[in-house]
């Protein structure tokens, strides 16, 4: 079982700017609560409790204030800083420590998840002994994300970085499961011609080894990238669609944990009078 999981929140947002310059991307609102919330419940659901969250140097204090150390969730948050974007594998060179001799899971700070059977696809993508596993969700510009064309048992043939020739419309989510070596293989890495090192070349070196494979979000699961300003606003109006006509939360982070039994109804309690009076702590007054 994958019991360590990393949530890559640095990086520039550029594409966002200025909205970027003094606030990161991730502690943005998707909706009614900050962009940070939608990853670490996908982590809280995939039963991972021990969570390393990567943020930019000189940023960590904007994140403490939000989410200081997981007690409040019945987790544990460790914290380290990236001087400067290197590229999504650096995760784990900086994380070594933190992964020890765990494999892990490491989720992108800002990609959004949401579907029916998606808890217990997670709970199954944590039973990853050997190699590593990506996820995938069907796309409409392929040529805009790195993809992968799978064989009829999901392991992986092939992938490419935003293809220019049509190679598969399976693009390659910011969630990924991977073995120890990982770190091994992040360590090798030579960075890129645009200056970072890859995902995709992370991801080779367990390729050809035949160890990669795939799980495949289908077509009643959204996966939602926040890039770009444009992406970001579609992302907000799916929840408050969703939020507003269920009456469900999506990434209520006490929730999921009050459902895992990982805190007490008064912990709960605690996390009401934190947020103050605003509709979340309304809606976790429900929940007690
Ligand atoms: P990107 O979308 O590649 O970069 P970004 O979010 O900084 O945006 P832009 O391209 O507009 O500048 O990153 C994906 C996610 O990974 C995002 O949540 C930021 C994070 N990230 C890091 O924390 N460190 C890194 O070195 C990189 C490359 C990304």
């Amino acid at each position: 079982m994958i019991k360590k999981g990393i949530i890559l929140a640095g990086g520039k947002g550029t594409r966002m700017s200025p909205l970027t310059k003094a606030v990161n991307k991730q502690l943005l609102p998707i909706y009614d609560k900050p962009l940070i919330f939608y990853p670490l419940s996908i982590l809280m659901l995939a039963n991972i409790k021990d969570i390393l969250i990567i943020v930019n140097k000189g940023q960590l204090d904007q994140y403490k204030k939000i989410l200081p150390n997981g007690k409040n969730l019945g987790i544990k948050i460790t914290y380290l800083e990236q001087d400067k974007p290197r590229g999504l594998p650096d995760a784990f060179v900086i994380g070594e420590k933190f992964i020890g001799n765990s494999n892990v899971a490491m989720i992108l700070g800002d990609n959004f998840f949401y579907g029916q059977n998606l808890t217990s696809q997670l709970l199954n993508n944590t039973k990853l002994k050997k190699g590593a596993k990506v996820v995938l969700h069907k796309v409409q510009k392929p040529e805009s994300f790195g993809v992968a064309k799978i064989d009829k048992k999901n392991k992986i043939i092939s992938i490419k970085e935003k293809p220019k020739k049509f190679l598969s419309d399976l693009a390659i989510t910011g969630l990924y499961f991977f073995d120890n070596n990982v770190v091994r293989y992040a360590k090798m890495l030579r960075p890129s011609r645009r200056g970072e090192v890859e995902i995709v070349d992370l991801l080779n070196f367990y390729k050809q080894k035949k160890l990669l494979s795939a799980d495949i979000i289908g077509r009643g699961g959204a996966w939602l990238d926040t890039g770009s300003i444009e992406d970001f606003y579609k992302t907000s109006a799916f929840v408050s669609a969703i939020e507003n006509r269920q009456g469900f939360k999506i990434a209520c982070l006490e929730e999921i944990a009050l459902n895992n039994n990982w805190i007490s109804k008064k912990m709960v309690k605690r996390s009401i009078k934190f947020y103050g009076n605003c509709d979340y702590s309304k809606y976790l007054s429900k929940l007690v």
